[in-house]
């Protein structure tokens, strides 16, 4: 008995370093380097416990282990392929993006969650391109127009409040102030609520979204076990989304059963159901399911709330800061703004979009911090790398070093200097393409970009009309909160000095 017992167990070690093995030599039979990783779990560890954040370990691959501009490494076993090469990121993006449509799907199998299952970000193959295809046209700058008031009001609230702050404090938490604008443009661009968490310290929106951004080993434990395994999702209830998804569900449905009785604001709720209206119309085959159904819609509002809150809220905090330390930056900036707004009275949707300054500062800190640190796709069928010998295989995973790629000084002379004159019109001939990606790249990339650019852009116009920005004493530089799959600085405390009127 003992003996079976003895046998079987070594039979089962052998096979698992055996399986082991086989895993992880993938990249080393393919000929591309990956760092050396643990058994069973490959560069997981690296990945999970590297500070700040993921990006330090793509930054490793990138440096240390990339030929010809492919690299390797391994999560939990699965292979994973860096592209640093930009004209081959290009490639694969854009040119050859029939290979790689998909990214890493977080569904829930579970049957009680249908809450995530059909967001736009989630989705993949031809489901995801009809329901991009249904999205687009509530994206088009004609829509955002429409919606330009409603981030205007938003921007007045957040400077009531800073006026408020810093009558108040030696120095305003720009972080924190930039979440509550974000997530109340959010809730009323795409949700239609006028959430106030501005007066409401107990505002229920942001706490209710926080749980979403907590970072954790645990949490990223269960995201890369659910893509790795998608079948633990059905036997056990381990959803990779906070059980605050159900609020925002609520919150959708009653919202959707208002929009039906009339009310109409202009905003991405009511795009997507006139969407769903026009493919209710449409005559094309009427025996294809429909694709977007109530829950549908939801899903996509409670996408937005999440991916729309901490990545502009970041990247408003994180342009005042750098405006803060850079002071001749900033006083052009405001320069800039104070003619369009004496040419126009007030700013306006086109004076705010047109103006080029303000345009490269903020590009100039989605440079520097990427919220988003890199890109992943998914290969769907099987994929010869132009140029080389490699093939990718169906279900491998592409990663794209964004924050890599950024700070190369390859391509960004004094990469870690501030220069907004990198993206004047005069020099936007010198970058190379594919080498700057805040928003991702081809038919896959940030839907939202115009919409997240003017949110930014009143944002920061907003806060520079009114104020004079300064870093706080003692404020060195800034705190990026660790083990996040997200760049996030965890306070950006500024000095905010309300200029004279004039
Ligand atoms: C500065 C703010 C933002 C940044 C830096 C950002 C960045 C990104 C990036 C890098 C991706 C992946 C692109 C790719 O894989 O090529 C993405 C996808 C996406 N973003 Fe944004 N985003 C921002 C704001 C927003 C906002 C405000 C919304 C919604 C209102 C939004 C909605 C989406 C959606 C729906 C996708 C998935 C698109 C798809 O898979 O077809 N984003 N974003
Ligand atoms: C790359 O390797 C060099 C030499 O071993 C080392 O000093 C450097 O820290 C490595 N770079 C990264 C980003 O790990
Ligand atoms: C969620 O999506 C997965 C994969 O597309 C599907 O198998 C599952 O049935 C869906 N769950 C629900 C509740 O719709
Ligand atoms: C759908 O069809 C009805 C009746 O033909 C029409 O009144 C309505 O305007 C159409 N809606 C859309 C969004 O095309
Ligand atoms: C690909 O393989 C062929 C035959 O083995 C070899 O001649 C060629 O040089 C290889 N090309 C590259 C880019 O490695
Ligand atoms: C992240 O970790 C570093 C090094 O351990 C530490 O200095 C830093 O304060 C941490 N950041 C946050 C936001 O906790």
């Amino acid at each position: 008995m003992m003996l079976v017992t003895l046998a079987l167990m070594a039979l089962l070690v052998t096979s698992l370093w055996l399986y082991n093995k086989h895993r992880l030599s993938y990249w080393a039979k393919r000929g591309i380097l990956s760092p050396p990783g643990l058994p069973l779990l490959g560069n997981f560890v690296d990945v999970v416990m590297g500070k700040p954040g993921r990006w330090a370990f793509d930054e490793k691959v990138y440096r240390n282990y990339t030929r010809e501009g492919l690299g390797g490494a391994y999560i939990l076993l699965s292979p994973i392929l860096y592209i640093a090469d930009p004209e081959m990121i290009k490639q694969i993006l854009v040119k050859d993006f029939d290979h790689f449509s998909d990214r890493q799907s977080f569904t829930s199998l579970h049957k009680n969650d249908k809450s995530m299952n059909e967001s736009l970000f989630n989705l993949n193959g031809e489901k995801w391109k009809r329901l991009r295809n249904l999205m687009t046209p509530a994206f088009t700058s004609g829509k955002l127009k429409n919606m330009f008031h409603l981030v205007c009001e938003k921007a007045d609230t957040l400077k009531a409040f800073c006026l408020k702050e810093a009558a108040k404090k030696p120095f305003v938490n720009v972080k924190k102030a930039c979440g509550r604008f974000t997530i109340d443009t959010i809730a009323s661009c795409a949700f239609g609520l006028e959430c106030n968490s501005f007066e409401d310290e107990d505002a229920v929106f942001p706490a209710k979204v926080q749980p979403f951004f907590a970072a954790g080993i645990l949490r990223i434990f269960k995201f890369m076990l659910v893509a790795t395994f998608p079948f633990i999702t059905g036997l056990m209830d381990v959803g990779v989304f906070p059980e605050e998804k159900f609020f925002f569900q609520q919150v959708a449905e009653e919202t959707i059963a208002a929009r039906r009785k009339g009310v109409r604001r202009g905003d991405f709720l009511d795009l997507l159901l006139e969407a769903q209206a026009s493919e209710e119309n449409s005559s094309d085959d009427q025996t294809k399911a429909k694709i977007l159904d109530d829950a549908t819609i939801i899903s996509q509002s409670i996408l937005f709330i999440i991916v729309g809150y901490d990545t502009t809220a970041t990247t408003i905090a994180i342009a005042s800061y750098l405006l803060s330390k850079n002071p001749e930056v900033q006083q052009r900036l405001r320069q800039e703004l104070q003619e369009i707004v004496k040419e126009e009275g007030k700013l306006t949707y086109q004076g705010v979009m047109d103006a080029k300054y303000l345009d490269a500062c903020i590009m100039e800190t989605l440079r520097l911090y990427p919220p988003a640190p890199n890109l992943e796709r998914v290969c769907s069928k099987d994929y010869k790398v132009p140029g080389t010998n490699i093939t990718v295989r169906k279900g491998d995973i592409i990663e794209v070093p964004i924050w890599s790629i950024h700070h190369d000084e390859k391509y960004w002379p004094e990469a870690e200097v501030y220069n907004p004159d990198r993206f004047m019109p005069e020099n936007k001939a010198d970058i190379v393409p594919y080498t700057h990606m805040p928003f991702g790249g081809g038919p896959r990339n940030c839907i939202a970009m115009r919409f997240a650019l003017m949110e930014a852009k009143v944002a920061l116009s907003t806060l520079l009309l009114t104020f004079d920005m300064k870093t706080a004493p003692g404020f060195r530089d800034i705190d990026l909160v660790n083990g996040s799959f997200l760049i996030m600085p965890s306070t950006v405390n500024l000095v905010l000095e309300p200029l004279g009127e004039e």
